[in-house]
């Protein structure tokens, strides 16, 4: 048996979780926050639906879990360090499902001598209750072509969750970080979904963000064409329909969002490498401002 522990069930944890039920040779149990008996996974063509071992109290784990799913978010990291100090070992392969591109600094001082595996996470999916969940249309994670990524991605072999390898994934991640640092900082400024792109306006800021942040992740060694994201935007706006991002929905609900993962690490590497970002900073800075705990 593989034994699997998903530490943060929110959407995406679940939704990984929601695959690793489709494998008979995977046992899963829950840490959460928040406790519940039974997870469901609402896809279009199909319903997961199983009771699984919730614990609460890092001290109930018992020896070290093969793979560990980290499906907090990401400023939400430390507070689960006693989980992951309990659950690894040096065969565990800890899967980190956040945003972002800072996988590695953030988690690996917390998982002893396990293995990361940081993933870019293609899926929308919004939680309806504790342990329960509506996966939208994408269901894809990419991770690095190393040993743990590959076993990782054989793991998840005949899953609803297609798990793909790169050996690039330091440009993948910033292909989706800089649509995210766009949309999010406009959606969350607007504290609208990602419809607010079909405006013509919007759209032209979004463009003009994008120049700006896609220069820092050229700068940092991410091997992106240069100006290649009109046609994502509009697909964010339209195919994307009436989504919103979860930095967007933790500001409305007025709680700690993401914003130092998707603005802050863009606007440090752009100080890094030299990249002049004027409307990104100043935006960040409005973002800022809206922070429960970032205020003066
Ligand atoms: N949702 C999306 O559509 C989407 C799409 C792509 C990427 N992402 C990224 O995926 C990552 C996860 O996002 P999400 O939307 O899945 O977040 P989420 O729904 O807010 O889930 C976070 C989970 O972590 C749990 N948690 C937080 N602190 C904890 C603690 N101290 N101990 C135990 N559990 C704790 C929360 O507990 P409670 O149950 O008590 O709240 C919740 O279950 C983020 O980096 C996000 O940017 C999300």
């Amino acid at each position: 048996m593989t034994r699997v522990l998903l530490v943060g069930p929110g959407a995406i944890g679940l939704t990984v979780a929601g695959a690793v039920l489709q494998r008979p040779e995977m046992a899963l149990a829950v840490a959460a926050r928040t406790p519940f008996d039974t997870i469901a996974v609402e896809l279009d063509e199909e319903r997961i639906e199983c009771e699984v071992p919730v614990l609460t109290d890092p001290f109930a784990i018992t020896g070290p879990f093969h793979l560990v799913l980290l499906g907090t978010k990401a400023h939400q990291t430390p507070a689960v360090a006693p989980w992951l100090a309990a659950a690894c070992g040096p065969d565990t392969d800890v899967v980190v499902l956040q945003n972002g591109i800072t996988h590695r600094e953030r988690v690996e001082p917390l998982i002893g001598p396990a293995s990361l595996v940081p993933a870019v996470v293609n899926i929308p999916a919004d939680r309806e209750a504790p342990g329960h969940v509506r996966v939208g249309f994408r269901r894809h994670l990419v991770v690095p072509d190393d040993g743990p990524g590959r076993r990782t991605a054989h793991r998840f072999t005949d899953t609803f969750l297609d798990v793909d390898t790169t050996a690039d994934w330091h440009t993948a991640a910033w292909r989706k970080l800089v649509m995210n640092a766009v949309v999010g900082t406009i959606t969350v400024l607007t504290r609208t979904t990602n419809t607010v792109l079909l405006d013509r306006d919007a759209r032209t800021l979004a463009v003009a963000l994008a120049d700006e942040v896609q220069q820092v992740a050229i700068a940092d060694g991410a091997a992106l064409e240069p100006r290649d994201y009109g046609p994502v935007i509009d697909l964010v706006g339209d195919a994307g329909g009436d989504h919103r991002s979860s930095m967007t929905t933790d500001r409305v609900n007025g709680v700690p969002s993401e914003w130092r993962v998707r603005n802050l690490d863009v606007i440090q590497r752009a100080e890094k490498h030299g990249v002049d970002v004027p409307l990104f900073r100043h935006l960040t800075t409005l973002v800022r401002l809206g922070e429960p705990s970032d205020r003066p």
